[in-house]
Protein backbone atom coordinates (compact mmCIF):
# COMPACT_ATOMS: atom_id res chain seq x y z
CA UNK A 1 0.00 0.00 0.00
CA UNK A 2 1.18 3.70 -0.64
CA UNK A 3 1.50 6.12 2.11
CA UNK A 4 -1.50 8.78 0.69
CA UNK A 5 -1.88 12.67 2.55
CA UNK A 6 -4.89 13.08 4.14
CA UNK A 7 -5.77 15.61 1.17
CA UNK A 8 -5.68 12.59 -1.53
CA UNK A 9 -8.18 10.77 0.34
CA UNK A 10 -10.75 13.34 0.66
CA UNK A 11 -10.40 14.59 -3.21
CA UNK A 12 -10.49 11.12 -4.20
CA UNK A 13 -13.31 9.92 -1.10
CA UNK A 14 -16.17 9.54 -3.19
CA UNK A 15 -14.36 6.46 -5.08
CA UNK A 16 -14.49 4.55 -2.17
CA UNK A 17 -16.71 1.57 -1.07
CA UNK A 18 -16.07 -0.10 2.39
CA UNK A 19 -17.44 -2.98 4.69
CA UNK A 20 -18.59 -2.56 7.57
CA UNK A 21 -18.81 -4.91 10.30
CA UNK A 22 -21.49 -4.40 13.20
CA UNK A 23 -22.02 -1.85 14.90
CA UNK A 24 -20.43 0.52 12.91
CA UNK A 25 -16.60 -0.66 12.16
CA UNK A 26 -14.80 -0.23 8.54
CA UNK A 27 -13.25 -3.48 8.14
CA UNK A 28 -12.32 -2.87 4.58
CA UNK A 29 -11.91 -0.57 1.67
CA UNK A 30 -11.34 -0.24 -2.14
CA UNK A 31 -11.93 2.41 -4.56
CA UNK A 32 -12.79 2.78 -8.42
CA UNK A 33 -11.46 5.92 -10.03
CA UNK A 34 -12.24 6.67 -13.01
CA UNK A 35 -9.63 7.86 -16.00
CA UNK A 36 -11.92 8.06 -19.11
CA UNK A 37 -14.82 6.77 -19.89
CA UNK A 38 -13.32 3.62 -21.08
CA UNK A 39 -10.65 3.41 -18.58
CA UNK A 40 -10.34 2.92 -14.59
CA UNK A 41 -8.56 1.35 -11.87
CA UNK A 42 -9.26 -0.56 -8.84
CA UNK A 43 -6.85 1.05 -6.41
CA UNK A 44 -6.65 0.88 -2.31
CA UNK A 45 -7.75 -2.33 -1.50
CA UNK A 46 -7.50 -3.36 2.04
CA UNK A 47 -8.88 -5.28 4.86
CA UNK A 48 -8.39 -5.84 8.56
CA UNK A 49 -6.31 -7.49 10.11
CA UNK A 50 -8.76 -10.39 11.75
CA UNK A 51 -10.84 -9.90 9.01
CA UNK A 52 -8.68 -11.93 6.03
CA UNK A 53 -9.44 -14.65 3.91
CA UNK A 54 -13.15 -14.66 4.22
CA UNK A 55 -13.93 -12.70 0.72
CA UNK A 56 -14.41 -8.91 2.15
CA UNK A 57 -11.32 -8.40 -0.60
CA UNK A 58 -13.41 -10.03 -3.04
CA UNK A 59 -17.01 -8.41 -2.47
CA UNK A 60 -15.14 -5.09 -2.25
CA UNK A 61 -13.61 -5.99 -6.10
CA UNK A 62 -16.99 -7.30 -7.07
CA UNK A 63 -18.91 -3.85 -6.13
CA UNK A 64 -16.53 -2.05 -8.00
CA UNK A 65 -16.46 -3.68 -10.97
CA UNK A 66 -20.37 -3.32 -10.81
CA UNK A 67 -20.08 0.09 -10.78
CA UNK A 68 -17.78 0.43 -13.69
CA UNK A 69 -20.86 -1.79 -15.27
CA UNK A 70 -23.18 0.60 -14.59
CA UNK A 71 -21.35 3.42 -15.64
CA UNK A 72 -20.77 1.87 -18.78
CA UNK A 73 -16.78 1.96 -18.43
CA UNK A 74 -15.20 -1.40 -20.12
CA UNK A 75 -11.91 -1.85 -18.88
CA UNK A 76 -10.54 -2.17 -14.90
CA UNK A 77 -7.27 -1.79 -14.19
CA UNK A 78 -5.70 -3.10 -10.83
CA UNK A 79 -1.81 -2.36 -9.85
CA UNK A 80 -1.27 -4.91 -7.08
CA UNK A 81 0.95 -7.00 -4.77
CA UNK A 82 -1.50 -9.88 -4.28
CA UNK A 83 -2.43 -10.87 -8.02
CA UNK A 84 -4.48 -13.80 -7.03
CA UNK A 85 -7.19 -11.91 -5.16
CA UNK A 86 -7.89 -10.53 -8.94
CA UNK A 87 -7.07 -13.32 -10.80
CA UNK A 88 -9.68 -15.53 -9.56
CA UNK A 89 -12.48 -13.28 -10.71
CA UNK A 90 -10.91 -12.60 -14.22
CA UNK A 91 -8.57 -9.95 -14.90
CA UNK A 92 -6.07 -10.55 -16.80
CA UNK A 93 -2.06 -9.49 -17.22
CA UNK A 94 -1.49 -6.19 -18.59
CA UNK A 95 0.90 -3.38 -18.71
CA UNK A 96 0.44 -0.03 -16.74
CA UNK A 97 1.61 1.82 -20.10
CA UNK A 98 -1.67 1.42 -20.84
CA UNK A 99 -2.73 3.69 -18.42
CA UNK A 100 -1.09 7.02 -19.46
CA UNK A 101 -3.10 8.81 -16.92
CA UNK A 102 -2.00 7.04 -13.71
CA UNK A 103 1.80 7.69 -15.00
CA UNK A 104 1.33 10.97 -15.00
CA UNK A 105 -1.12 11.95 -12.13
CA UNK A 106 0.51 9.31 -9.61
CA UNK A 107 3.68 6.94 -10.50
CA UNK A 108 5.43 9.74 -11.39
CA UNK A 109 5.19 11.50 -8.14
CA UNK A 110 6.04 7.76 -6.01
CA UNK A 111 9.19 6.96 -4.48
CA UNK A 112 9.37 3.52 -5.81
CA UNK A 113 8.64 4.77 -9.48
CA UNK A 114 12.01 3.14 -10.31
CA UNK A 115 11.43 0.05 -8.03
CA UNK A 116 7.91 -1.12 -8.95
CA UNK A 117 6.93 -4.22 -7.87
CA UNK A 118 3.34 -4.06 -8.57
CA UNK A 119 1.95 -6.40 -10.65
CA UNK A 120 -0.70 -4.26 -13.79
CA UNK A 121 -4.00 -6.76 -14.32
CA UNK A 122 -7.02 -6.06 -16.27
CA UNK A 123 -10.72 -6.87 -16.32
CA UNK A 124 -12.26 -6.16 -19.82
CA UNK A 125 -16.10 -6.49 -19.21
C1 LIG B 1 -4.65 -8.66 0.35
C2 LIG B 1 -5.98 -8.45 1.10
C3 LIG B 1 -6.70 -7.24 0.51
C4 LIG B 1 -6.85 -9.72 0.92
O1 LIG B 1 -8.13 -9.50 1.51
P1 LIG B 1 -9.08 -10.75 1.85
O2 LIG B 1 -10.40 -10.21 2.27
O3 LIG B 1 -8.38 -11.64 2.79
O4 LIG B 1 -9.18 -11.47 0.44
P2 LIG B 1 -10.24 -12.61 0.05
O5 LIG B 1 -10.71 -13.33 1.26
O6 LIG B 1 -11.29 -12.01 -0.82
O7 LIG B 1 -9.31 -13.58 -0.81
C5 LIG B 1 -9.76 -14.18 -2.01
C6 LIG B 1 -8.64 -15.05 -2.56
O8 LIG B 1 -7.50 -14.23 -2.89
C7 LIG B 1 -6.30 -14.97 -2.59
N1 LIG B 1 -5.56 -14.26 -1.52
C8 LIG B 1 -6.03 -13.48 -0.52
N2 LIG B 1 -5.02 -12.97 0.23
C9 LIG B 1 -3.89 -13.45 -0.32
C10 LIG B 1 -2.51 -13.26 -0.02
N3 LIG B 1 -2.10 -12.48 1.00
N4 LIG B 1 -1.59 -13.88 -0.80
C11 LIG B 1 -1.97 -14.65 -1.86
N5 LIG B 1 -3.28 -14.85 -2.20
C12 LIG B 1 -4.21 -14.26 -1.44
C13 LIG B 1 -6.71 -16.34 -2.14
O9 LIG B 1 -6.78 -17.14 -3.28
C14 LIG B 1 -8.10 -16.08 -1.59
O10 LIG B 1 -8.92 -17.19 -1.64
P3 LIG B 1 -8.86 -18.29 -0.44
O11 LIG B 1 -8.94 -17.55 0.87
O12 LIG B 1 -10.05 -19.15 -0.73
O13 LIG B 1 -7.53 -19.00 -0.61
C15 LIG B 1 -5.72 -8.24 2.62
O14 LIG B 1 -4.97 -9.32 3.09
C16 LIG B 1 -4.98 -6.96 2.90
O15 LIG B 1 -5.60 -5.91 3.08
N6 LIG B 1 -3.64 -6.99 2.95
C17 LIG B 1 -2.84 -5.80 3.25
C18 LIG B 1 -3.03 -4.73 2.20
C19 LIG B 1 -2.62 -5.18 0.82
O16 LIG B 1 -1.69 -5.94 0.60
N7 LIG B 1 -3.35 -4.66 -0.16
C20 LIG B 1 -2.97 -4.89 -1.52
C21 LIG B 1 -4.01 -5.55 -2.29
S1 LIG B 1 -3.89 -4.83 -3.92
Amino acid sequence: MLERSTDMVVQNLRDFFVAVAPPKKIIGCSALHLYTNRFSEIKSLAVAEGYTRRGIATRLIKRCLAEAKALGIPKVFTLTYVPPIFTKIGFQPSVKELLPQKIWEECRLCPRQNDCQEICLVYCA
